[in-house]
């Protein structure tokens, strides 16, 4: 039975400028213990797709289960199979970190046991890096320690699945490894991981699977292994300050002076070169490596529109 099960869902949002159609037919499963990625551009409608999964909106047509239990007529078994981390940054004022999480185990009754649970909240804390915040006001902390607390009170009822929406937003470096180590360790240890980012580096570095969507179509779906080897896989990297010549603008990715061209194979690296001398442009630092999940990425989002039978379904 699959973790998490999305069959052909479809939202509209009615609005004062007319029907936004968030979602279009969309249909994937995640199995039981995948890490799994959900990426897209800004609107995509990845936070759509996961308010659907809480239950906070009602797919305009479709089914999503979790663990086999439909989000909408059996909502609470549902619901308590998962963990979210809202993108949103909601919390009550007046509680303390650890009085916060202790209500939310309590909307979950997981403080039938309250030794186990204290335990819990007390590792949750101590591996967010909240430890010496536990008694802090929630309106006392920093926004990139809200969104800590954020992490915690998902976890807090230990979910079997676990769904975060652009959970290292505004969160520094080093609790991105340490929440990453930590959400690692919960999906060996059995959980099942969905997660959204725009940080296409972790995306790469932790999902097994990968969905792409563009504006509420799935785009992509497959082994991140395997959308890594289907595209251009030679870079060419380097730093300029003159413009590019018209005739690589198509194939570049500009970032300040840092410039970034897709080849295909070693004569389309020659030639690309060649029209740089031609242009008497002098790069400096040139590497060529290979190409990584961001230019997959913008590959996918920037090419022709694909039919669903181009979308490659693999488990
Ligand atoms: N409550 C709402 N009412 C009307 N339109 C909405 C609502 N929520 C989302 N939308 C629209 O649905 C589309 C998808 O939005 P969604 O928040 O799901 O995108 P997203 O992929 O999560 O983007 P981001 O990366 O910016 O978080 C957008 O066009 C958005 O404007
Ligand atoms: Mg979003």
């Amino acid at each position: 039975m699959p973790a998490i099960s999305f069959q052909n869902v479809s939202k509209t949002y009615i609005g004062k400028s007319g029907a936004v159609h968030a979602l279009d037919d969309v249909s994937f499963d995640i199995q039981p213990g995948e890490f799994f990625g959900l990426l897209g551009p800004n609107g995509a409608g990845k936070t759509t797709l996961i308010s659907i999964l809480a239950g906070l909106a009602r797919a305009s047509a479709g089914h999503v289960k979790v663990l086999g239990h439909d989000v909408v007529s059996d909502y609470a078994a549902a619901r308590r199979s998962l963990g979210i981390v809202p993108q949103e940054l909601v919390f009550d004022p007046f509680f303390n970190v650890r009085e916060a999480l202790r209500i939310q185990s309590g909307y979950f009754g997981a403080r039938v046991d309250k030794k186990a649970n204290d335990a819990w909240i007390d590792e949750l804390l101590a591996n967010l890096g909240l430890a010496d915040k536990a008694n802090a006001n929630m309106r006392q902390l920093s926004g990139g320690m809200k969104r800590r607390v954020l992490v915690a009170q998902a976890l807090v009822h230990r979910p079997p699945v676990i769904v975060l929406d652009e959970p290292t937003a505004g969160v520094d470096v080093e609790l991105r490894q340490t929440l990453w180590q930590f959400v690692a360790r919960l999906n060996r240890e059995g959980h099942t991981v969905l997660l959204t980012t725009h940080y296409l580096e972790e995306a790469e570095a932790l999902c097994g699977r990968l969905a792409m969507l563009k504006q509420g179509r799935v785009v992509a779906l497959d082994r991140t292994s395997a959308l890594l080897a289907g595209t251009a896989s030679t870079m060419l990297r380097f730093k300029m300050d003159a413009p590019l010549p018209a005739a690589l603008a198509a194939q570049s990715r500009v970032t300040g002076r840092i410039v970034q061209i897709t080849a295909h194979d070693a004569h389309e690296v020659e030639t690309i070169l060649g029209v740089l001398r031609n242009a008497g442009c002098q790069p400096e630092d040139l590497e060529i490596g290979r190409a990584d999940l961001e230019d997959v990425f913008l590959e996918i989002m920037n090419g022709p529109p694909r039919t669903v039978a181009q979308v490659r379904v693999a488990v």
